[in-house]
Order: structure tokens, then C-alpha cells, then sequence
């Protein structure tokens, strides 16, 4: 029998849960249950009477109801089927039709390390255990001189392809043809060095002038030479940095959170320092950088969509996708629980047109 050419492949999805995530803003958690899901997983964060933030599967293990339905009374939560009640470390401490009764043996649900910091909850992904690395800090938050605008955001595909999407260069010229770079005009031939560790690659840009799109002109009226970084850190850390013409300096941090393995939240900030006033600024970069978003959005929706008709992906990678094969070869580690060795002296070196 002949083989149908376009047989089922694999995708791109890797479960990376011994590490942490951001699952929502400090704010959004507020007096009520706020339910969650990281890889499909429900969860439930609640806070106690004095404001700490708990998160337990939601899944009350006495009859599978979502605990999330449930209300918080003072320090617990209680389940809206039969009220048994859950403290933030997931201890059942009352169930209410056997209250009293000498011997009764009270259940518990898994719970999840939670770390607050600011304005955002992270869960640690393997429920019942002590976790082994601390969550990422985002920079330049307290630097005095730098504004910083946050946004949550989300996208129909894995975390692979989100990741490689935000740090992928060469898509900006056609993608976003004329918002940062263009696709018509002379090439310029960049240097790009790419550094890879046990939990993070990096690719330096080197020589790159300041792109001809509105927003480089709006980031740096005087022209001159961009320096420029893209960087993925495990497990799910992007970031963008720019130094354009001299003294404005442009860095987009996003924690992206695997809602489901094609549906990913990106919490960014964006923190930068630039001659202009910042309200000028954000009010003209706003516009243009949710146009780049929602061109991304598509782009993504479309792509995630293709790979499930297909059953699977195709990647034909060239040395222009810099860093899309080395995530996925982090993540793959990260998956199986191996570490990848630091190679600092292994830098590699070669040169894009873009
Ligand atoms: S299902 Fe939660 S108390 Fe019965
Ligand atoms: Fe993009």
C-alpha cells in the first residue's frame, strides 16, 4: 500500500511542569476563587484573611466538584457541593456533615508552591513538592529612570511557537513590513553571535543601523547603530532588548504560561528609557505595537491551525531561525528532567542579511 505523503507528524508541544509559572496578576486575584489552568491543569488560587495567596488543584477530592465554584470564608475555601473546607495548603479542616465526630479522617487536595512578587502569582507546576529554583525577577522594575507598561495577552499556539515568534527577526520585515523593519530596500549583513547555556540562549545582533520602520524612528529620532538581544530562558521566559542611537534603551520582558499546550498567555512588560516624555511615547507606540501583536496573533492562530490539519509540523529551518531550534531543544531537555551543559566558549558567529 502506497503512503499518504502527508501522514501524521509530531508537534512541537513539550510539558516542561518542574518549574514555575506566572498564572495571573496580583490584581485579578481579588476576594473570590479565580480558576487557572497550566497545561490544561485547572487550578485554584484563593487568598486567606490576611491576603496570602494559596493554589490547590481544582478538583475537591471528595465528589470531583471544582473547588472553584466554591466561596472563601475567612482563611478557607469551601466546596459549593457538600462544604467540606480547604486551607491554602490544601488540609481539609472541616467537613461539615461529620463535624465533631470522634475519628473522622479528613481528605486533602494537592496544592502548588505559589510565589507573589510584583504584581504577579507563580505556580510552581508539580503539585506537592518543594521546588528546586526560584522564580525569574523581571529587570530594571525598580530602576528610577525607566517606565514600564504591562500587558496580558493571549495566543492560540505552544509555547514553542510563541516564544520562537516573539524572538524571531526575520518575520519583522514581512509580517510587520514597515512598523519596525522593511522588507523593501537594501539589506544590511549583521553579525550574530548565539550563546547558548543549560537554561537559556541568546542571540546578539551586531552592526544592525536603527530599522526604518515608524516605530525605530518614534524609539530613536537621531538614527545611529542598534544593539540588540533576543533571549530565551527555561521555561518560558522571553526578552527583547534594544539600545538604540545611544541613549534610548527598549526591554520587553513576557512570562508565557502554557494554558493549554496550542493556547499560551503572555504576561510582558516593557520597560524602557528614551529622550521622549514617556506619555508621548506610550501614546504613540501603543497603537503601533498591538497592530504588531495582533499580526503575531494571526499569524500564530493560522500557523497552530495548519499544524493541526496536517496532524503535525514541517519545520525546514535555515541559519535565519536562530533561535527557534535551540528552544525546543531546552524544552525537549527540560521535559525529561536532563540539563544541558554551559558552553560559553562555544559561541557561535555568522552573518544574516536583514
Ligand atoms: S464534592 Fe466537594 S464537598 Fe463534596
Ligand atoms: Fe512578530
Amino acid at each position: 500500500m502506497q503512503e499518504y505523503p502527508f501522514s501524521k507528524g509530531r508537534t512541537s508541544v513539550a510539558r516542561v511542569v518542574n518549574d514555575w509559572y506566572v498564572v495571573a496578576t496580583s490584581s485579578e486575584l481579588g476576594k473570590a476563587p479565580l480558576r487557572t489552568t497550566v497545561y490544561g491543569i485547572p487550578y485554584v488560587l484563593f487568598r486567606d484573611s490576611v491576603g496570602v495567596a494559596g493554589a490547590l488543584l481544582d478538583r475537591c477530592p471528595h465528589r470531583n466538584a471544582p473547588l472553584s465554584l466554591g466561596v472563601v470564608k475567612q482563611s478557607v475555601l469551601e466546596c459549593s457541593y457538600h462544604g467540606w473546607q480547604f486551607d491554602t495548603t490544601g488540609r481539609c479542616v472541616h467537613v461539615p456533615a461529620v463535624s465533631g465526630s470522634p475519628g473522622v479522617k479528613k481528605g486533602r487536595v494537592e496544592s502548588f508552591s505559589l510565589h507573589e512578587e510584583d504584581g504577579f502569582i507563580w505556580v510552581y507546576a508539580t503539585p506537592d513538592t518543594e521546588p528546586t529554583r526560584e522564580v525569574f525577577r523581571f529587570p530594571l522594575l525598580r530602576e528610577k529612570k525607566y517606565t514600564t507598561i504591562r500587558a496580558t495577552l493571549d495566543v492560540h499556539g505552544s509555547i514553542h511557537a510563541t516564544a520562537e515568534n516573539a524572538l524571531d527577526v526575520p518575520h519583522t520585515a514581512y509580517l510587520h513590513g514597515g512598523l519596525f523593519r522593511r522588507s523593501d530596500g537594501r539589506k544590511n549583513e549583521i553579525e550574530v553571535k548565539v550563546n547558548r547555556l543549560h537554561d537559556r540562549v541568546e542571540a546578539e545582533y551586531i552592526g544592525e543601523p536603527r530599522p526604518k520602520g515608524i516605530a525605530g524612528k518614534i524609539l530613536s529620532p537621531g538614527g545611529g547603530v542598534v544593539s540588540h538581544f533576543d533571549r530565551f530562558i527555561l521555561p518560558s521566559i522571553v526578552q527583547v532588548e534594544y539600545h538604540l542611537g545611544g541613549s534610548s534603551h527598549l526591554c520587553i520582558t513576557a512570562a508565557l504560561t502554557p494554558v493549554e499546550d496550542f493556547r499560551t498567555r503572555i504576561f510582558a512588560l516593557m520597560s524602557f528609557r528614551t529622550p521622549l516624555p514617556d506619555r508621548l511615547l506610550a501614546l504613540l507606540l501603543k497603537p503601533i505595537i498591538m497592530r504588531i501583536f495582533r499580526q503575531d496573533e494571526d499569524m500564530l492562530r493560522a500557523q497552530t491551525e495548519t499544524i493541526q490539519t496536517f496532524g503535525g509540523e514541517q519545520f525546514q529551518s535555515t541559519s535565519a531561525d536562530v533561535l527557534g531550534p535551540d528552544i525546543l531543544r531546552l524544552l525537549r531537555h527540560a521535559e525529561r528532567g536532563e540539563r544541558i551543559d554551559d558552553k560559553p566558549q562555544e559561541k557561535e558567529s555568522f552573518r544574516l542579511f536583514l
